[in-house]
């Protein structure tokens, strides 16, 4: 490379926030099994869709054609190790868990607070429970199954509860000894799923049709998205052929403009003089640990050509030396 050619790199413009959950969505309107769909999501974005909170839901609802009502594939698999999990998906460790002693004993794959201590219990008997929103803990005194339960705290407030330490136990028992209440079983967003993302993403939220759960048997092991069920999750067959979504690239592309001075001579259209530009870029990102998932590339202009001779004279008049 010509060493009088200096390259100003504005990448502060190729930042994003690695941290943000926003995952753009893309429906391929073509009909794959599940495994066939990863692949292609695989190889042109990042993955099948991963779907963290009713705002990716409804986000999820959006991008699948109007005139579709069918269901889509998602990148939900079954077939992780049963754990413990919870509803509003939030990954916290299990030494905070305060099941009583002997509990869980396996009568139940979901989670109730009764007496200050946690049980599990068949996720199908009703009872009160517990719903978390800007204004704290809500205890709600009309018995549901666990997921109509969750149903309602998604649409009232914000979820059921995750408790993650001794201080909130405290906080929802002293609510619910308020209410003389401790005797009975009320539900928490505790629940056993043997669920994973296609991408590895160790967040846990679900959004099953009524009456389906995490364990619900013999029904498939991949999970698609019905548009016409408020974006609700079914377990089907593999192999079925469906349309789906995938996430990852599109939104994320960054156009960067970038301004090059040379002194003396440089053919800046050169193709290997490009290439080493790029080479540069991409060194720079991978210090910035932001190269293994970015794409570089020059962008045309509609002359076919990369660069551009800034209006300035001086560089006009160097240019016919
Ligand atoms: C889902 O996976 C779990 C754990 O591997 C297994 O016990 C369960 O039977 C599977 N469910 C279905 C519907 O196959
Ligand atoms: C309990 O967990 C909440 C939520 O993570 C946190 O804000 C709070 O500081 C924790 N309290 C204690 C005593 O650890």
């Amino acid at each position: 490379m010509d060493g009088s050619l200096f390259v100003l790199l504005l990448l502060s413009g190729l930042f994003w926030n690695s941290s943000a959950l926003y995952r753009p969505y893309h429906y391929i309107n073509t009909a794959m099994s599940w495994p066939e769909a990863q692949s292609y999501c695989r190889e042109r974005f990042t993955d099948l869709a991963t779907v963290d909170s009713m705002d990716d839901v409804n986000r999820l609802l959006n991008v699948v054609d109007a005139g579709y009502s069918g269901s889509v594939w998602i990148g939900l698999k079954n077939g992780t190790q049963k754990r413990w999990v919870w509803s509003n998906g939030e990954n916290t460790i299990s030494q905070n868990y305060n099941f009583a002693s002997g509990q869980p004993n396996g009568d139940g794959d979901c989670a109730a607070i009764y007496y200050g201590v946690w049980h599990d219990a068949p996720c199908h008997l009703n009872h009160y429970f517990l719903c978390y929103g800007n204004s704290g803990y809500i205890l709600v005194q009309s018995r549901k199954t666990w997921s109509d339960a969750q149903s309602y705290c998604r649409q009232h407030y914000t979820d059921l509860p995750t408790i993650h330490n001794f201080t909130e136990n405290n906080q929802i028992n002293n609510k619910i000894n308020q209410l003389i209440l401790s005797g009975y079983y009320i539900w928490i967003g505790l629940f056993v799923d043997s669920w994973g993302w296609s991408d590895q993403w160790d967040l846990t939220f679900r959004h099953w049709v009524e009456g389906q759960s995490s364990l619900s048997s013999g029904t498939g092991n991949c999970a698609g998205m019905s548009r016409s069920n408020s974006g609700r999750w079914s377990q089907y067959s593999c192999n079925l052929q469906k349309p789906f979504i995938c996430y990852g690239d599109g939104m994320r592309k960054q156009i960067v403009r970038l301004k090059v001075t040379c002194k003396g001579k440089c053919a800046l259209n050169d193709h290997s003089l490009q290439t080493a530009i790029l080479n540069e870029i991409s060194e720079k990102l991978k210090n910035m640990r932001l190269e293994s998932d970015s794409k570089i590339s020059w962008r045309k202009g509609e002359d076919g050509e990369v660069f551009h001779q800034e209006n300035n004279h001086m560089l006009d008049a160097e240019r016919e030396l």
